[in-house]
């Protein structure tokens, strides 16, 4: 191998099959909610589309349904039906124009699924519940997975007819395939279970069956799950011999990767930042000392540079960055040329990708507010014109996302902050265990606004009589949000915000109560941090589980095995009523909402995770006490006025970044 710039492999060409690929950089399947009515989208083609400008080497779509049975979530393109073929049709051919080959992910979710939206019994090899559908499915007959196997042949020749190049066959981490290769949820007795060559018998009848239908001229890809991480399931020594079998048959192209089964341990597959980049490196490794075919390594590359030493050590020949390019679709491109420092990377956060898929919500991302909206427009500039002078205040990610597109458009930015440093919240939530790469969000964010010119100043408190004696053209206030006391504390000194114990300016000890109102990592991570610091540490909250929202972006499990290993406990269905001092303790009434039972718990400290109040004091004092000359705050200021994230209303991330974009573009 060798390639252009500084990665020696990154940029090389590669054949797969009947293809070849410009370079190593997969944009592998994942999926986006943006089917309607079960047909694909102008979205799809306009976000696959970004990517391949971006300089993808590849790109695999998302699942394609084969089989009416299979609807396990309601935005999912039913491949069975011929009226997909034009928007495979307008995907393909906007990928197209920019030389980048595109194969299409074909499955059948098998067990791993519900029939709430088939209103049928799912299909899988045993009556074997998946632990998060929880319902039992029926066992196929020999006639129904001849069916299975023409379905897959049936969406494969809609593909070739919508111009992909390729299909790549879901075997791996949710797929009914997968429910015959595992000899976890495998329980047959017939010709397709028992020792691995007959439960591999559905997949190699399935690869006879789509090559049969696309013929020698498309790439035929097989993903495969290296190492389920369940009881009793495929472990890296049957994948290997999986791929093995794959590989022999010689019609297939690839192997592709995966590691965790989608709903038991779905939070490997798509691992948040408390997993280790090049966490499933083994597996691609494996397989290809064993294949002479191209294999596919995937898993939290968050650089081109990682995923060139990946490459360079022999661990796989394409490298999958799902993510990563979700968050910037120019990853490769800007690699390229030699600005890699330029590129948005992921957070691994889970929030807006993950996180809103599992809520029926379209595919976003926190860093990156074009992502999922790429078919829209931006707005018109409201006055028209670049140079003018804006003013923001406020360096949190609302402020510079709003510094950073208003200078992209050619305005002339100054970003204020009363702070030393910039990063408002985001620094501080980047400061707990294990959730550095949060912080990336401000260093990819200031990185950008440093190129575009935004000049950035520090320790400078904003004052309302300052802004009318500079009488900018605009003034963006992200201000954020001030801490807000829980009703109950009573001024109680030892009643602290999070936030407050988390950046030491809370000096809480001993015996710790997290109060959990906000259900993500506020309280999780202070508890954490209040453990790492010997604390005797018990989080509560009003909740059914304490970080509820953790469940979405994958962290509810390792917050549970760290808050085990870390001694905290945790009490559910709790309501604070009220607190004292008594003998020099701090008790909190409480009370157990389901039983009513009323508790008394008595602590050092009590460290709240409850909402916050928006910081919108500059905001009120343009709005009232302005010269009479109008101006969108309201009052009287002769300039526009605009409020982006938390000084709005306080909520996460996201929230910010997206105003600071909508409202920078609008300037
Ligand atoms: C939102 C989302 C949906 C996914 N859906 C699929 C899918 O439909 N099929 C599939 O094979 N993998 C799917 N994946 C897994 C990815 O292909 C990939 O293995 C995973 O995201 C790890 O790569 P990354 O760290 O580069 O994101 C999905 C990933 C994400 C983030
Ligand atoms: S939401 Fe977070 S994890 Fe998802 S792509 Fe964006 S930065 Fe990455």
């Amino acid at each position: 191998m060798s390639g252009a710039g500084p990665y020696r492999y990154l940029f090389s060409p590669l054949r797969i099959g009947p293809l070849t690929v410009p370079n190593r950089v997969v944009f592998s399947a994942h999926l986006t909610n943006y089917a309607q009515d079960g047909l694909p989208s102008a979205q799809h083609a306009a976000y696959y589309a970004a990517r391949a400008a971006g300089g993808a080497g590849l790109i695999i779509t998302e699942e394609h349904s084969t089989h009416p049975t299979d609807w396990p979530y309601e935005k999912l393109i039913h491949g069975f039906r011929p009226e997909v073929i034009p928007g495979y049709q307008r995907i393909t051919r906007a990928v197209h124009a920019h030389g980048v080959p595109i194969l299409a992910q074909l499955n059948h979710n098998g067990g791993q699924a519900s029939g709430m939206f088939s209103r049928l019994p799912v299909w899988a090899p045993s009556p074997v519940p998946d632990p998060l559908f929880r319902e039992v499915p029926k066992a196929v007959e020999e006639h129904e997975i001849r069916e299975i196997v023409a379905g897959y042949a049936l969406v494969a020749g809609h593909c070739a007819a919508g111009g992909f190049d390729g299909v790549e066959l879901q075997c791996s981490h949710s797929s009914i395939v997968r429910g015959f290769l595992s000899p976890a949820t495998n329980r047959r007795a017939d010709r397709y279970g028992g020792p691995l060559a007959n439960r591999a018998r559905l997949l190699l009848e399935i690869v006879a069956a789509v090559r049969a239908a696309i013929g020698p001229g498309l790439a035929l890809g097989v993903r495969i799950c290296g190492d389920e991480l369940i009881e009793g399931g495929t472990t890296i020594d049957e994948a290997v011999e999986v791929a093995r079998m794959a590989a022999d048959t010689g019609q297939v192209d690839y192997i592709n990767t995966s590691i965790g089964v989608a709903t038991a341990t779905l939070y490997m597959i798509e691992a948040s930042m408390q997993v280790p980049p090049g966490y499933a490196m083994y597996i691609p490794a494996a397989i290809r000392r064993a294949v002479s075919l191209p294999v596919v390594g995937v898993g939290r590359f968050k650089d081109p540079k990682q995923a060139d030493r990946a490459l360079a050590a022999g661990q796989c020949d394409l490298v999958g960055v799902v993510r990563g390019q979700i968050a910037d679709p120019d990853f490769t491109a800007k690699a390229r040329v030699g600005e890699a420092a330029r590129i948005r990377t992921c957070l691994s956060c889970n929030q807006e990708c993950v996180g809103r898929m599992g809520l029926n919500r379209w595919l976003g991302c926190i860093e990156n507010p074009r992502t999922g909206r790429e078919s829209v427009p931006l707005p018109a500039p409201r006055r028209g014109g670049p140079g003018r002078r804006v003013y923001v205040v406020g360096g949190g990610p609302g402020g510079l996302q709003a510094a950073v597109t208003a200078a992209g458009r050619g305005h002339r930015v100054t970003l204020f902050e009363r702070s030393g440093r910039i990063g408002g919240q985001v620094a501080v939530a980047a400061s707990v265990p294990a959730r550095a790469e949060f912080g990336d969000l401000v260093r990819n964010l200031a990185a950008e606004a440093a190129r575009l010119g935004v000049e950035v100043r520090t320790g400078f408190e904003v004052s309302a009589a300052f802004l009318r004696a500079e009488a900018p053209d605009a003034v963006v206030l992200a201000t954020g949000a001030r801490p807000a006391r829980p009703w109950w504390s009573g001024g109680h000194p030892r009643v602290a915000d999070v936030r407050e114990v988390i950046d030491g300016s809370a000096a809480a000890a001993g015996s710790v109560i997290v109060v959990d109102e906000l259900g993500f990592h506020q309280a999780t991570s202070a508890a954490e941090m209040l453990a790492d610091r010997g604390c005797s540490v018990e989080v509560i909250t009003n909740g059914m589980v304490v970080g509820q929202d953790l469940g979405v972006t994958l962290d509810l499990e390792t917050w549970n095995v760290k808050a085990h290993a870390k001694g905290i406990r945790q009490r559910t269905d709790v309501v604070v009523l009220g607190s004292r001092e008594e003998d020099g303790r701090l008790v909190l009434s409480a009370q157990h909402h389901p039983t009513g039972t009323a508790l008394e718990l008595a602590c050092d400290w009590a460290a709240c995770a409850v909402p916050a109040q928006p910081e919108d004091t500059l905001w009120r004092e343009l709005r009232d006490g302005g010269d009479g000359s109008g101006g969108a705050a309201g009052g009287g200021v002769p300039f526009e006025v605009h409020r982006v994230g938390d000084c709005l209303a306080p909520r996460r991330a996201h929230a910010a970044v997206i105003e600071g974009e909508r409202v920078g573009a609008a300037l």
